[in-house]
């Protein structure tokens, strides 16, 4: 595990704006400041500041390489299962066969939900975002097996299996509320992706949808320290909940700039049309300093790896259901962007090829986030249980103040 980061490694990173407390706070009538001054480099979004250590998922972002507890994702995406990947990621290595049908058992018994969560979602707004229903319907957990023993292993089991097994039923019973119809129960006999896909539709699940839809679950299922598991990590440092922590995690999920570009993808190539209006509908939007949506990425200077599998995976799905001009559409974008982005370290994200997928297997645009949040499930709860363990002390960063100083009340009557 990386080395405890010191005092200097902090300030040696160069800064786009170093406002240090000394210098951003305001003058107190020549007194010192209260504190001592800080020396820690201001950074908006703390870009590039070291908020935790963990050993949970590693990004290569010079080399396009993704791993989940050291092993490879795209080994991973063909080899493994969501719930074996889960497994991994949440309980530190890979599963016995034992203890990995143990945990399928666990999660299947644990599908249903009670009446009172399906009513309570009956009183949700049918014009209300999936993503709303999922943060309140998580919370709700809480409100259900409130004990917040953290201590006792066997409440964080039976919290972890509840969490991954009831959240696609909630999911699946408020898409289905929504258009007011009944929830459909899960069924034991399906594996967790195909039985999602049946609580959906109440139809027999095809096989190799539910595969490459598990697969897709696997892909999403972690990727260190992005907003919402930093969300998640600041709310678990407080020792609440892990329904909360989720709830926190998909609030933050929801955000436009954070889980839903794969919505905004299929929206800008509705708007392109045909495979000939690639190239100038491109160099308009370059020459207009418009962002290609599902292209680049904070971390990655290479084509995101879940791109490269995602691609892999819809080639594979429209191979068995019948190509999809979308997805000839979007290949003749990337194939256009190569020379235009390229050089500049942009190629497509998570988010390209992630939307054709689902929209192909009949997904409603807006549940496109929902099924992130789905995926990156054990993501949080990893995350969770290794603060837990590690017991990391609660999240409390510095601000600099930027207010007025200490100053007297001033009565109504006397305010101009
Ligand atoms: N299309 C065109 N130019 C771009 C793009 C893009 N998609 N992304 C970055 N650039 C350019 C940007 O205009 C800027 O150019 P210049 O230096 O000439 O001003 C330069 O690259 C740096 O851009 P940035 O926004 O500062 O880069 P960032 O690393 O902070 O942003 C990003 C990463 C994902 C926010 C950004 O690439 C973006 O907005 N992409 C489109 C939205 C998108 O697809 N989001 C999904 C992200 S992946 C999901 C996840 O993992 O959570």
């Amino acid at each position: 595990m990386a080395a405890k980061p010191s005092g200097n490694t902090f300030a040696a990173t160069p800064s786009p704006s170093p406002i240090s407390a000394a210098e951003a706070a305001p003058s107190q009538g020549g007194a010192a400041p209260p504190t001592s001054p800080v020396t820690i480099p201001f950074r908006p979004g703390l870009e590039g500041v070291p908020a935790t250590q963990s050993a949970i998922c590693d990004i290569d972002g010079l080399r396009g390489v993704l791993t989940y507890r050291g092993y490879p994702l795209d080994q991973l995406a063909r080899k493994s299962s969501f719930l074996e990947t889960a497994y991994l990621l949440i309980w530190g290595e890979l599963p016995t066969i034992f203890q990995l049908r143990e945990f399928e058992q666990e999660v299947q018994m644990h599908r249903r939900v009670s009446f009172r969560i399906r009513d309570m979602m009956k009183c949700f707004p049918a014009s209300g975002h999936p993503m709303d229903a999922l943060q309140a319907s998580a919370a709700s957990l809480g409100l259900f097996y409130s004990r917040r023993a953290l201590n006792d292993p066997h409440y964080v089991v039976a919290a972890v299996v509840r969490l991954i097994a009831k959240i696609p039923t909630m999911v699946a019973a408020f898409q289905l509320i929504r258009k007011g119809q009944d929830p459909i129960q899960p069924r034991d006999d399906l594996p967790y992706a195909a039985n999602f896909l049946y609580m959906l539709t109440e139809r027999e699940p095809d096989l190799t949808a539910a595969r490459i839809f598990d697969a897709c679950l696997i892909l999403h299922a972690e990727h260190s320290l992005n907003a919402s598991t930093f969300s998640a990590r600041v709310t678990a440092s407080t020792l609440t909940d892990p329904y909360a922590v989720v709830a926190s995690a998909v609030g933050t999920l929801a955000g436009p700039l954070h889980g839903g570009a794969n919505e905004d993808v299929l929206e800008m190539l509705e708007e392109i049309g045909t495979v000939d209006q690639v190239e100038p509908w491109l160099d308009r939007a370059i020459a207009d300093k418009q962002k290609i949506m599902g292209f680049g990425h904070r971390e990655y200077r290479v084509k995101d790896p879940r791109a490269v599998i995602l691609q892999g995976l819809a080639e594979e799905l429209f191979t068995r259901f019948g190509s999809d001009p979308m997805y000839d559409l979007a290949r003749a974008l990337e194939a256009a962007a190569a020379d235009r982005l390229g050089p500049k370290g942009i190629y497509p994200n998570v988010d390209f090829y992630s939307g054709i997928i689902y929209r192909a297997m009949g997904f409603p645009t807006d549940f496109f986030t929902v099924l992130f949040s789905m995926g990156r499930l054990p993501g949080w709860i990893s995350q969770w249980q290794e603060m837990r363990k590690e017991k990391q002390p609660i999240a409390r960063p510095r601000q600099i103040y930027t207010g007025e100083a200490p100053r007297a009340y001033v009565h109504m009557k006397d305010r101009t």
